[in-house]
């Protein structure tokens, strides 16, 4: 019984001005018609027990997450709840909520925790790899799925894989350091044993319940308190979770409060195409590059470009003997970045927060 949990919380700052707080990272397009949160969903829902899945976003999203779930092909929306926060937390209360909400609803049930922004193309690859880690988790392990490392990435998670567990591809998990520092990074990339956490989780809502009781109980008795004064008002469509209760809940990632803790840990490493796509060069690497090694989305023009990306919303953009650029252009901003410097676009949003 596989209840789909989506979290879509973050604002995605590395990809202003496409992501901003009014238009956070799971709706942006991308060129094609569905959103990231569009497709995270019809990517799950065939998955889904009677159709039931969550979404755990903040209460501002509420209409929009609305708007895009009616929008969604049939099929692929029937039953699902917005679990509404009147704050982020962090992943380790947004996934207790959710685990207590679900063991209500269905009760043994197997949550798969999904980010609503990562680009996973080939769909029916996933939907293997989950079914697969759904069977390791019925014993009440904690699945994760391993991505293999391509380079000494500081954002990432990092698994140390352990014994085989059955015939399968599965392993157990020795250690999870999440997000090392650049030394450390590179030392695990070196080793061979290591693999990128992807940022999906399967387990039983009872097994992540009893693994918050155990390693960071702060989290779970502040979560339950919100949720039993929230479930009062839920409805299949929404419920709002407490806001006083909720802010008592400490902001931990669930990587950081579980899975650097626990020993219940097994990972799946998984072969299906995956991107957390959390910069622009990483969007650029997402795309079919033309002969000269350039990508664009819009209504856009090379003349002597190479290795550039170019993405524009409304209106015409012309580039003529540059490389190495990226140039995203909104009706009210526009960036232009070394696509070397990808990740500093952060500090694009944090210079402006800084102004306002
Ligand atoms: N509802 C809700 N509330 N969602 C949240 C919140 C929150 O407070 N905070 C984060 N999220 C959502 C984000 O929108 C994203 O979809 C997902 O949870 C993960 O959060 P990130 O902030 O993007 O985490 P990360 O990328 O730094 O690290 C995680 O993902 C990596 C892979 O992309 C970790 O799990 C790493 O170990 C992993 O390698
Ligand atoms: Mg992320």
């Amino acid at each position: 019984m596989i209840v789909p949990v989506v979290l879509s919380g973050g604002a995605g700052s590395r990809l202003w001005p496409v992501s901003r707080e009014a238009l956070p990272k799971p709706f942006m397009r991308l060129g094609g018609p569905l959103s990231l949160l569009q497709r995270t969903l019809v990517r799950a829902m065939p998955l889904a027990h009677e159709g039931r899945a969550a979404i755990v976003t903040n209460q501002e999203y509420y209409f929009r997450t609305l708007d895009e779930l009616r929008a969604l092909p049939d099929g692929a929306r029937t039953r699902i709840t917005q679990l509404l926060e009147p704050a982020g937390r962090n992943t380790a209360p947004a996934v207790a909520i959710a685990a207590l909400w679900a063991e209500e609803l269905v009760p043994g049930s197997t949550l798969l925790v999904l980010p609503a922004d990562h680009l996973i193309p080939d769909e029916a690859a996933f939907r293997d790899a989950a079914r697969a880690a759904a069977d390791i988790a019925a014993d009440d392990s904690l699945v994760l799925f391993g991505i293999q490392p391509t380079a000494p990435e500081t954002g990432f998670g990092y698994i140390e894989t352990g014994e085989p567990l059955g015939s399968g591809q599965a392993r157990r998990v020795r250690r999870f350091v999440e997000k090392p520092d650049a030394a450390r990074a590179l030392e695990f990339l070196q080793a061979g044993n290591f693999l990128w956490n992807s940022g999906m989780f399967c387990f039983r809502a009872r097994a992540i319940l009893a693994a918050f009781e155990a390693l960071a109980p702060e989290v779970l008795v502040t979560a339950r308190d919100a949720w039993a004064r929230s479930r009062e008002t839920a409805t299949d469509e929404r419920a709002s979770i407490d806001a006083e209760a909720f802010a008592r809940c400490p902001s931990i990632s669930i990587d950081y409060a579980v899975m650097e803790k626990s020993e219940n840990v097994v990972v799946l490493p998984s072969r299906f195409g995956w991107s957390d796509i959390g910069s622009w060069r990483a969007v650029a690497e997402q795309l079919q590059p033309d002969e000269d090694g350039n990508t664009s989305i819009g209504d856009t023009m090379f003349v002597d470009v190479r290795n550039t990306h170019v993405q524009s919303e409304d209106r015409l953009v012309a580039t003529v003997g540059v490389e190495n650029l990226l140039i995203i252009d909104t009706s009210d901003a526009l960036l232009v970045a070394s696509r070397d410097a990808s990740q500093q676009v952060r500090e694009v949003v944090e210079r402006l927060k800084a102004r306002n």
